[in-house]
Formats: C-alpha cells, structure tokens, sequence
C-alpha cells in the first residue's frame, strides 16, 4: 500500500468519523515496513534526481521497528543515506549527547551508527546550551530547517498526553522550537528508562508544532492498546491544543499509521453500526447492547425498543428483536462470565460456566512478565485457585531487576557490611567483600550508569524475596513460585528488548514439563516493544504455531488485563476482605514505585461496571478474557 504522496484526506462510510487520514495494519511490523519502503523510494528518487531528502524524525519506541527496517534497507537492499538530512523532534534539557537517556545517544545506537548518513547532515536540539542561550539556539534549529529546504517528511509518535515531539498541552498551534516543562504522564511513561521517576528530567527542547505542521508530509505512528485512547480523540476529536496530534486534523497530507491494538477505540472499530451494517453475531450484540446500557445509565434488563432505535442499534432488532429479547440473551450471558470458581466447579453442570469442571484439580500455569504483574492482575483470582485445591504453578518470567532503585540496592549491601562489621571475625569476609564491591559500583556508575551484572542481581534478589512475600499472601509456597529469569531481559533494557530463540525455547519446555490445564497469561494488546508484550508472544507463538504438545488439546488460555464488561469471559468477584488482602500482598513490592503499581480502583471499577448493567454488587472483580489462537 503506498503511504507517502497520499491524499491528508479522504473518506469512506466506515472513516466518516476520522478526520485524519488513518491506515490501519495487523502489526507495527508491517506498517513499519510499508512506511520504510515508500521512504526508499523516496530516497532513491531524489538521488537519481541529483537531490537530497530533509527527514523530521522521532524518537521513543514507537519508531524502533521503522529504523531497523531501514537499516535492514540498508544492509542488504544498498539503500545509501548519503543525499539525507535528519533534524530530530526534540532532547531532554540536562543530558549531554552521550547520557544514555538522551535522544542523541538512542539515534545513533537505533539508527545513526548503522547507516551511512553523514555525520553533518544529524541535527538535534542541544539539551546543554545553557539557559540566556536556549532561545537563540531554538531559533538557529528552525533557521536550519528552513534553509535546508524544508521538511519532506516528518515521522511522529504520539505521548498519552496527546503530545507530538514534546509538544504537551497547551502548545499553539503556530509554537515553534522551544523549551518546555514535561507533563506529568510523560515523565511517568519515561520512568522506567530513568530507573524513577525523579530521574526523569522535567524540561525539554522541542520542535514546536508549527515547526511540525510546516513539513510537506507527515506520519504518525501508534502501537498498542495504550494509545488507543490518545488516538481516538486526535484522529476524531476537535481540534484543541490541549491535544497537540489533534493539530495534524488541519494539515493537508498527514497519515496516522497504527496497528490493530491502537485502532481499537476508533469509532469504525469500537461502534462499527454507527458506520455500516454489522454481523449481529454474539459478541457484537453484546457490546452493542452494553455499549447502550452505559450511555444511558440504564441496566441491560431495562432498555427498551426506543433505546435501540434512538441509537443506532435499530437494526439488531429488525435481526433478534425485540429489546427484551436481546436484553435476556445478553444479561445472561454476563451473569454467566461471573464465577467464583475460575478453576471450574467440581460437580457442577459446567455448560454455562466459563470454565470445565473437569479435570479437578487442574494443573494451573499463571505467567507474571515483571514479578508483580500477576499478583496486581490476579492476585484475589490466585488465591481462590490454590484454597480450591488446583495445583498453581506461578512462573516469573524476568527478573525485574532494572526497576528496583539503586536505594534499595545501596540499602541490602550496607546491611550486609554491617552486619560484617558487628558480627564480625572469620566466615564474613566473602559478605563483607561482596558488599563493598555493590557499594562501589552503586558509587561508580553515579545515577545513570550502566549498571553492573552484579548490582544487577542483587536488585534482581530484592524483587525475589518481595514476590515471595506477596506470594506468602496469596498462598503460592515453595516449588510453587518460579523464577525464569529470560534472556532477553538481562541482556537489555526497557523499550530496547528484543525476544530470541533461547527465550521462546525456555517458556516452551516450561509448557511441556508442566502439562497445563489452564494458562495465564497477560500483554496481548500491549506496545510491542514492552516488555510484556514479548513475553506473551514467547508463548503465544509457540502455541499459535502449533508447536504446544499434545496436553494443549485440554488447556484453556486466559488473559488477564483491565477488560471493558462486553470483553470479559470471566469475572471472578471479590469481597472486601479478599480485596483487602489482594493489596496486602501488592504492597509488599517495596522497592517498585508505588505509582507503578496499579490501584484496587481498577477491580472496583469493574464491579461497579457489572453493577450498573444490572449484575450483583461485588466490591471488587478481575477479569478475564478466554484467548484462541488465531
Ligand atoms: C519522541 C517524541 C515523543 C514520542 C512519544 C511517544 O521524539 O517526540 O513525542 O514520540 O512520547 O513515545 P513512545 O514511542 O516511546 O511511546
């Protein structure tokens, strides 16, 4: 599909919503790859025109997949770089080029270092003039752009703020290069690159979004479910500058490009019968009728045929109706997700019951991608798994250990020398030895250096013994708790993961020493680069690919995440006790940022869901969503 030169705008029935260009692709894999052959053309044009091309372009893990498709161009198609001028979005304000943060430093290992643009033609703002000069230094980067002709084409994320480049809102339409102070969510979606959160620098230099809005063409690229959000209201929303992407509605030739994960909140996906005739098959009378229910505030048993007609639904009447009828068939189905036996209940008539009865007690495998994911998604869930006799195994994947703060660590070791100290005499010196050489490192590498194997473990066995605490919580003993530890994770670092073979083979023989009945598992819609994205992926392709054993036949996959009520396949509701007692053993990983673990509103919040479309009041629920390979 060609992308570039392509109409700013055009419509269908199923776009009318959208008033941005918007393509959307199965994966940032393809759409990358479309995006990077239509740049080769561009660039084998210009040269055989004896011409250069000005590329704008980002940074952040929305674009990794589009750079190392042009390195692979590069690499074994002879794409040259030679006739290309990049001026990059923006740079953390305090970080020299060579910080490992800075914007500077992740071109040239993402890109730069691996193609064959000349050194002079890479522009990026300084984050280092100091301040009476930053204006001055502003005004010279757009000066450059203008005289280098302009930009071509400029290449886009998008930040949950709404923000293109650093562009936060507030930012005018007509705003040019510029320091500016970081929004909040921002600097909390950088936290994790930064070790913290008060590591995140608080200002930026960015291209303003007149500068963006003056290129010839632009793209916006989005992954995952957590855009989808941001998307919706920049692609279908009005146009405001507290929403910076919104800006490219007025723009002639601006394309978002996004996958399936990210498109999920657009209109033509979320509410397909307000753009065109649907198939009122189950699941989409389901989350028409609650849908419906939500916007009026009214539970799913007290909608009425005017409801329907009044909103766009009319025609699943003509197809199913009337109201009541359809209202009965979803009620029950929703009543039927509710189970306080997500293992399934023995003895029970199991038709209508999100899970088998049988086999009783099953072998249950609960896949966690950090150590307190799981207990965060699952916790209450894990706990009725084990008191109902079911035999839970709970694998960590990674060790988790670029989240644990250097106090932590800083903390363990001088424990460890002290203790050296007081007790003293023979036997403690590999201790004390060992504890002097954390310290030094901690001091050596200062706040953001890389840190060694060895700090890296010891933060990895701080996160060991808080899961084993919040384990203890939810009954998970012994053998029980797994420590996988893959590959990738140690090797890398946050957004920059990449899965291997080693990774998918280690989950692969987990699965096939272990047998499961049911799998749980999370990350399915999340950014690609997550990291719990590759980890769902080293098992959901060994299994989509057919290569699980034979027990797959009698295994049932679930994922946990935050679902909307019409995604949910299983609600396991909670009390407020076990609720209680769920955060209990959250709060036990104490060396994670409290706010990067999620709140006990998120289980409220559902259950209030079910509540108001007519379900039994819980105080809490976590859901499920039963997965099929494709
Ligand atoms: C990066 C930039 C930002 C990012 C945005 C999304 O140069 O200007 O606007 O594009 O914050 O970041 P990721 O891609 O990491 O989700």
């Amino acid at each position: 599909m060609k992308i570039m030169d392509s109409p700013g705008k055009r419509q269908t029935q199923q776009e009318r919503f959208e008033k941005t260009r918007t393509l959307i692709y199965p994966d940032s894999a393809e759409a990358s790859r479309g995006l990077a052959a239509e740049v080769s053309v561009l660039i084998r044009r210009r040269q055989a025109e004896g011409r250069g091309v000005v590329l704008g372009l980002a940074t952040g893990s929305t674009p990794v997949p589009f750079y190392r498709e042009l390195i692979r161009l590069h690499r074994e198609e002879g794409l040259s770089f030679a006739n290309v001028t990049t001026f990059n979005l923006d740079e953390y304000y305090g970080l020299d080029r060579h910080h490992r943060e800075s914007y500077s430093q992740f071109m040239r290992d993402q890109l730069f270092d691996h193609i064959d643009i000349p050194a002079e033609n890479i522009n990026i703002p300084d984050g280092t003039v100091p301040l009476d000069r930053v204006y001055e230094s502003c005004m010279a980067y757009e000066s450059k752009i203008e005289a280098s002709g302009g930009l071509d084409l400029q290449i886009l994320g998008i930040g949950r703020t709404g923000h293109i480049g650093f562009n936060e809102p507030g930012s005018a339409s007509d705003s040019l290069t510029r320091m500016i102070t970081l929004d909040r969510v921002t600097r909390q979606d950088a936290a994790a690159d930064f070790l913290g959160v008060h590591h995140v620098p608080r200002f930026a230099i960015t291209m303003g979004v007149g500068t963006i809005l003056k290129a010839r063409r632009i793209v916006l690229m989005a992954w995952g479910e957590n855009k989808a959000g941001i998307v919706r209201e920049a692609v279908e929303g009005a146009v405001t500058d507290q929403i910076s992407a919104s800006f490219l509605q007025e723009h002639p030739n601006a394309t978002f490009l996004i996958d399936q994960a990210a498109a999920s909140r657009l209109t033509r996906r979320s509410l397909p019968w307000l753009v065109g005739s649907v198939e009122w098959d189950d699941a989409m009378t389901r989350r028409a009728v609650i849908w419906m229910a939500k916007k009026l505030g009214k539970p799913v048993l007290k909608l009425v045929d005017e409801d329907y007609n009044e909103n766009g639904v009319g025609e699943l009447l003509t197809a199913a109706g009337p109201a009541y009828q359809v209202n009965i068939r979803v009620f029950n189905r929703l009543q039927h997700t509710i189970t306080g036996w997500p293992g399934g209940k023995p003895g029970a008539e199991d038709t209508h019951r999100p899970e088998r009865a049988l086999p009783h007690s099953k072998r249950v495998l609960i896949l966690s991608p950090e150590p307190h994911d799981a207990f965060v998604g699952m916790g209450g869930t894990i706990e009725r798994l084990i008191e109902q006799g079911h035999q839970v195994r709970l694998a960590i994947q990674t060790s988790g250990n670029l989240r644990v703060s250097d106090v932590a660590a800083h903390k363990f070791a001088s424990v460890v020398r002290e203790m050296a100290e007081i007790i003293g005499g023979q036997g403690w010196e590999g201790q004390s030895a060992y504890a002097g050489e954390i310290l030094s490192q901690l001091a050596a590498k200062g706040e953001f250096g890389l840190e060694s194997e060895t700090v890296r473990r010891l933060k990895g066995l701080i996160l060991r013994g808080e899961a084993r605490d919040a384990a203890h919580v939810s009954g998970v003993a012994g053998e029980a708790l797994q420590f996988v530890d893959l590959p990738f994770y140690e090797a890398g670092r946050y957004r920059r993961f990449s899965l291997t073979d080693q990774d998918r083979e280690t989950m692969r023989a987990i699965l096939d020493e272990y047998r499961p009945h049911q799998i749980y598992l999370t990350g399915d819609v999340a950014d690609p680069s997550s990291l719990q994205f590759l980890c769902f992926r080293s098992v959901a392709e060994t299994i989509a690919a057919g290569q699980a054993g034979d027990w797959f036949q009698d295994c049932r996959v679930w994922i946990y995440r935050p679902l909307e009520a019409h995604e949910i396949d299983m609600a396991v509701p909670m009390s407020p006790d076990q609720l209680a007692k769920k955060y209990d053993g959250i709060r036990k990983f104490q060396s994670i940022q409290a706010d990067e673990l999620e709140s006990p509103e998120r289980n409220r919040e559902t259950a209030r869901e079910y509540d108001g479309l007519g379900m039994a009041e819980y105080e809490g629920i976590e859901a499920f969503q039963r997965w099929l390979p494709a």
